[in-house]
């Protein structure tokens, strides 16, 4: 019951989500969702599993349900996946409270169940993306998507580290005969043990993931679809032909 409010009150959060995702920029960099990637949503979920959820709950999400639907073996995911002592039948949750959390970040870690709804895939994209090296903060790194942010640059390790580049305009000028990708608008200073597309690929995966758990159905109700589509495709030729059939003797 007390799970039933819940989903009701974060309903009606969603519903005017625009206005409650306030606090952040507009998003650096675009991202291309797949959810036909199965491969891509498997890699998503194991960063997920490994790398958010010791800090992040997922309340909406289940173990097993995304084992299904992403087509997981039960038992990889009990020894691969759940390291918060949970049962593959529950949800994902974590052991940190609220308190503690907010103690030891400044911030809560928010739930991320439907997080890709509310801030959309790009903004969390280019926000996973976003940490620079900056004098400034008393992390040693900021945000460009979420200034100031208490979220640690929790991928330091695969993405190094990363600086706000300066602009140079005359650079701008020699190129705007080119219709070029915008340019990042960061620079490397220490190397990750992942390459810079790698570091792309891992976080669009993670993404892709994140977006599929904001909305599990969407991948049912996809493959409804194709079934319909081909069960009306089937359908019509046999009319097409019955039609013929049952019209051959009248003409
Ligand atoms: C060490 C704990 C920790 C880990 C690990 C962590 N986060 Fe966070 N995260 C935080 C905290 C704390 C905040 C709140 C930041 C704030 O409000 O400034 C946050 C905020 C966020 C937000 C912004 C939410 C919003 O709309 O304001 C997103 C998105 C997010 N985290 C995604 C992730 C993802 C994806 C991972 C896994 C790669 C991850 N986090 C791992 C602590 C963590």
């Amino acid at each position: 019951m007390k799970s039933l409010a819940r989903l009701i009150v974060s309903a009606i959060v969603l519903s005017t989500s625009t206005s409650f995702a306030a606090g952040g920029n507009a998003p650096a960099f675009h991202v291309n969702i797949d959810m036909d990637n199965r491969a891509s949503l498997q890699r998503g979920a194991t960063l997920f599993v490994n790398r958010c959820l010791s800090c992040h709950s997922a309340e909406f999400s289940r173990y097993n349900r995304v084992a299904d639907d992403l087509g997981i073996p039960q038992a990889v995911m009990e020894e691969n996946m759940i390291f918060t002592g949970r049962k593959f039948g529950q949800t994902m949750t974590v052991a940190m409270t609220t308190e503690n959390a907010t103690e030891w970040f400044g911030a809560p870690p928010p739930d991320l169940s439907v997080k890709a709804r509310a801030r959309g895939a790009d903004w969390i994209y280019s926000f996973l993306k976003g940490y620079y090296v900056s004098e400034d903060s008393p992390r040693g790194v900021d945000n460009l998507m979420l200034p100031g942010t208490a979220m640690p640059h929790v991928l330091w390790d695969l993405q190094g580290y990363q600086a706000l580049k300066a602009v140079d305009h005359q650079d701008e000028h020699a190129d705007s005969g080119h219709a070029a990708a915008p340019a990042s608008p960061f620079e490397l200073v220490q190397e990750g043990k992942m390459a810079a597309v790698q570091y792309d690929r891992a976080m669009t995966d993670l993404v892709n993931y994140l977006v599929y758990m904001a909305e599990p159905a969407q991948l049912k109700r996809k493959s409804v679809g194709v079934g319909v589509l081909f069960f009306l495709a089937a359908f019509g030729v046999i009319a097409y032909f019955l039609k013929k059939e049952f019209w051959k003797d009248i003409h």
